[in-house]
C-alpha cells in the first residue's frame, strides 16, 4: 500500500514536474514565436532603409573570386536575381555586367589596394560610373571594408554600394548653371563696358571738344560765337543723361523704391514700345501695389523684362499681353505671346540648352517661393507663368536681390 502510495505522489510530482515543464516550453516558444516575428520586423525595416536609402550590399569571398549580392544589389542595377540567375558571380562577370568599361582599371586598381593592404581597418568609399541592366549609364558609391585572417590576408571585403545618379545629374546641372552665371557676369561686363564707350565716352568726347571751342572763341576775344557753341551742349548733356539713366535703370531699377512696380511696368510698357515699334504691349494690373511684398517686385520687374526681351528677340509677335493679378490665392504673372512659339524641349533641357534667361526667371520665381511654367506653341505664341501663394516666404529675396542679374543694359533692351 505504501508503495503503492509514494508511487502515486510519485507520479503526481511527475505529472506536475511535466506540467511545469511544458509550461516552460510553452513560454520559450511563445518568445522564440516573438523574437521571430520581431526579427522579420526588423529585417523588412533594414531592408526598407536598404531601399529608401537606394543601398545595395554584397560580400566578395577573395580565394574564390566571387561575389554574393542581395536582392536590393540588383534593384540597384534595375535588374533581378531571376534575371541574372542566381546571388554569386565571378568578378569578371560583375566588371563586364555592371562597370561602365572606362572605369574597370580604376576599379580593379582599388580591389588590388584592399586585397594588398596590411592595415586592418582598411576601408574606402569610391564612386565610378556604372551600367543599369539595360546599357544606360549611372553613377554609384561603394563603401567597401575588408576582413583578414590569422596570417593578415585579405580573406574577404564586403560593402554597400549606393545609386547616387540623381546626386549627380543635381550636381553637374549645378556646375553647368555656376559656369553659365559666370560667362553671364562676364557678358554683362562687357556689354557695360561697351555700352559706357558707346554713349558716355562719346558724350564727354564730344563736350571736350565744344568746350575747347569755346574757350578758343573766347581766347580770340569772339565771346558771341562762344555763347552759340555752349547752345549746342544742351542736346547732347541731355541725351547723355538719358543714356545714363538707362545704364544705370538696366543696372538697378530705382524707380522702384521711388514710384512703385506697377507705375515702373508702365514706363517700362513704354519704354519697350518705343524701342521696338512693331510691338504692341498690354498691360493689365489688376492687384494693388501694397498686395505686392517688397522683396519680390525686382523679381517681378527682371521676369517681365527677359520675358519681353526674349518676345522682342525671338517671337516675331506683333502683340504681347502682360498681365498681373491677385487672384485670391495668390498672385500671377502671365506674359503671353503672339508669336511663333517654339520647341520646349531643348530649352527647358537645363544641361544642354542656351538658356540662361529662361532659367533665371525660373530661379526667380521658385527662389521666391513661386512656381513657374512656360508653355508654347509653334505658330501660335508663347506663354509664361509665375505664380506666388499668398503666404509667400520673404527670406530668400534678398538672396535674389544679390543675384540680381539680367542681360541688358537699357531697361528694356534686347537681352
Ligand atoms: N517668347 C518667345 N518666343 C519664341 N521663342 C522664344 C521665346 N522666349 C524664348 N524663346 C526661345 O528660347 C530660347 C532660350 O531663351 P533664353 O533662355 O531667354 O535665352 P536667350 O534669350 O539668351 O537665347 C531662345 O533662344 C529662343 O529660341
Ligand atoms: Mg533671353
Amino acid at each position: 500500500m505504501e508503495d503503492e502510495g509514494k508511487t502515486k505522489e510519485q507520479l503526481i510530482d511527475q505529472v506536475a514536474f511535466m506540467r511545469g515543464r511544458i509550461a516552460e516550453l510553452e513560454e520559450v516558444e511563445r518568445k522564440s514565436k516573438q523574437v521571430e516575428k520581431e526579427l522579420k520586423a526588423i529585417k523588412a525595416q533594414l531592408s526598407n532603409a536598404l531601399e529608401m536609402a537606394h543601398l545595395g550590399h554584397w560580400e566578395f569571398d577573395v580565394a574564390r573570386d566571387v561575389f554574393t549580392f542581395n536582392d536590393q544589389f540588383y534593384k540597384i542595377f534595375h535588374t533581378t536575381v531571376e534575371q541574372v540567375g542566381g546571388y554569386e558571380m565571378h568578378s569578371a562577370e560583375y566588371a563586364h555586367r555592371f562597370v561602365h568599361p572606362d572605369e574597370i582599371d580604376i576599379v580593379g586598381e582599388e580591389i588590388r589596394k584592399a586585397l594588398e593592404t596590411t592595415n586592418p581597418l582598411f576601408n574606402r568609399t569610391i564612386e565610378h560610373r556604372m551600367l543599369y541592366a539595360d546599357g544606360t549609364v549611372g553613377h554609384i558609391s561603394v563603401r567597401f571594408f575588408i576582413v583578414k585572417d590569422s596570417h593578415g590576408k585579405t580573406v574577404k571585403t564586403y560593402g554597400v554600394n549606393q545609386d547616387i545618379t540623381e546626386r549627380k545629374q543635381v550636381e553637374e546641372q549645378l556646375r553647368f548653371i555656376s559656369s553659365r552665371l559666370l560667362s553671364a557676369q562676364e557678358e554683362e561686363r562687357r556689354r557695360l563696358a561697351s555700352e559706357l564707350h558707346d554713349t558716355i565716352s562719346q558724350t564727354l568726347a564730344a563736350v571736350k571738344f565744344w568746350v575747347e571751342m569755346v574757350l578758343s572763341d573766347r581766347d580770340k576775344g569772339n565771346g558771341g560765337a562762344a555763347l552759340n557753341h555752349l547752345e549746342k551742349f544742351v542736346p547732347i548733356l541731355q541725351r547723355s543723361i538719358e543714356e545714363t539713366r538707362n545704364i544705370y535703370m538696366g543696372l538697378r531699377p530705382s524707380m522702384l523704391d521711388s514710384i512703385g512696380l506697377l507705375a515702373t511696368l508702365e514706363w517700362q510698357r513704354q519704354e519697350c514700345m518705343k524701342f521696338y515699334p512693331n510691338l504692341h504691349i498690354e498691360l493689365e494690373t489688376s492687384i494693388t501695389e501694397e498686395e505686392i511684398p517688397e522683396g519680390l517686385k525686382v523679381n517681378i520687374f527682371r521676369i517681365i523684362q527677359e520675358a519681353l526681351n526674349n518676345v522682342a528677340k525671338h517671337s516675331k509677335a506683333e502683340w504681347v499681353e502682360v498681365s498681373l493679378s491677385n487672384n485670391g490665392t495668390g498672385i500671377e504673372l502671365i506674359i503671353s505671346d503672339d508669336g511663333v512659339g517654339m520647341d520646349l524641349e531643348p530649352v527647358l533641357s537645363t544641361c544642354t540648352a542656351r538658356s540662361l534667361g529662361i532659367t533665371t526667371m525660373r530661379e526667380r520665381a521658385e527662389l521666391t517661393g513661386g512656381r513657374f511654367s512656360i508653355q508654347a506653341i509653334r505658330g501660335e505664341g508663347t506663354t509664361v507663368r509665375a505664380s506666388w501663394p499668398s503666404k509667400v516666404v520673404v527670406g530668400p529675396f534678398s538672396r535674389c536681390r544679390t543675384q540680381d542679374r539680367q542681360h541688358s543694359v537699357k531697361g528694356v533692351g534686347p537681352g
